[in-house]
């Protein structure tokens, strides 16, 4: 009898995931597998709301955002009845194991099911690039450009009325994206969870940039920061310089994904199933110097991704 495997998607889309998912189906194809599409998350583990992915049915989506099998956030695997449910549908199905695509909730997830003894291997898929154990996560570099193209469009109208503008950027806990999003896009400031600001001194600052005849000056926001209204609200108080508010928001996790999503999403995928084929399970796959690299769940859950504040350094030297 061919070996299942389960494939979930979980937490906040990102674009990849379809890529991934047909990288998971495919090479699983061609490694006998029988591939099973578990519905809307770990919620189709608990309502055993499934599908069998073919070859075919992940034609067409290597270049489509979202998750063809839905997604969601479950808090109920993170009680003891959820995941006696979840392991018990597992055992229904006759699954050998899971692969789940996902951020840090997922890979939570996949290490309670792991410690349960299911076979886990987790892909790192999340816009907020916030996973220690992988370089980039699958999504990444999608929102990043996403965000820097409505950035650039925001510095128009912010260079034609002479404005100050605080631009929000998704990412609830780290300040990764918004570090690069202010970078590419040229923004003289960002503001992020990780490092603290003198919210007098930026003032002051963004008031000298424009004695240097600057038009426009853009900070780089992260939501993890609180409220952005109320952050504009007290630059405008105290620069008394004209600023608006500008929240991205959910157009950071949708659309086409970039050429590299997929090619990431693509490896991750492929090297995902030859490493469950191997037996060598309960892992996160990610990218470590440029290469596809396999780290202990465990491992990836006990330490913080670090902040490159050398990001800011170089921004603050180039938005003069
Ligand atoms: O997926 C990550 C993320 O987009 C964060 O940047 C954001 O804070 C969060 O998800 C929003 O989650 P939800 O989809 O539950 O509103």
């Amino acid at each position: 009898m061919a070996k299942k495997v389960g494939i979930i998607t979980s937490g906040g889309d990102a674009p990849g995931m379809n890529a991934a998912i047909r990288a998971v189906t495919r090479q699983g194809i061609s490694l006998s597998y029988q591939i099973i599409g578990i519905k809307r998350g770990f919620k189709g583990l608990l309502d055993n709301d499934f599908t069998y992915l073919t070859l075919r049915s992940v034609s067409g989506i290597i270049n489509t955002g979202g998750t063809m099998l839905h997604t969601g956030r479950c808090p109920e695997t993170k009680t003891k009845a959820g995941m006696n449910k979840a392991i018990k549908t597992i055992k229904e199905l006759d699954l050998d194991g899971l692969i789940i695509i996902g951020g840090d909730g997922s890979l939570s997830a996949g290490h309670a099911l792991s410690k349960h003894g299911v076979k886990v291997i987790n892909i790192a898929a999340s816009i907020d690039n916030d996973i220690y154990g992988t370089d980039e996560t699958i999504g990444y570099d999608t929102a990043l450009n996403t965000a820097v193209d409505a950035i650039d469009k925001i510095r128009d109208t912010a260079t034609s009325h002479d404005r100050i503008f605080v631009v929000e950027i998704m990412g609830r806990e780290h300040g990764f994206l918004t570090a690069d999003v202010g970078l590419a896009a040229g923004c003289e400031f960002i503001v992020v969870p990780e490092m603290k600001i003198d919210v007098n001194k930026l003032a002051k600052e963004l008031k000298e940039g424009k004695t240097r005849e600057k038009t426009s000056e853009i900070i780089a926001f992260a939501e993890g920061c609180g409220s952005s209204v109320e952050f504009g609200r007290q630059i405008e108080e105290l620069t008394s310089l004209d600023v608006r508010v500008s929240t991205l928001g959910y157009i950071q996790r949708g659309g086409r994904p970039t050429a590299r999503t997929r090619i990431i999403a693509s490896k991750f995928g492929h090297a995902a199933m030859n490493l469950f084929h191997k037996g060598e399970t309960n892992v996160l796959i990610g990218m470590t110097d440029g290469k596809i690299s396999a780290m202990p769940i465990h491992q990836a859950m006990k330490y913080e991704k670090k902040f490159d504040d050398q990001t800011f350094k170089v921004l603050r030297t180039l938005s003069v």
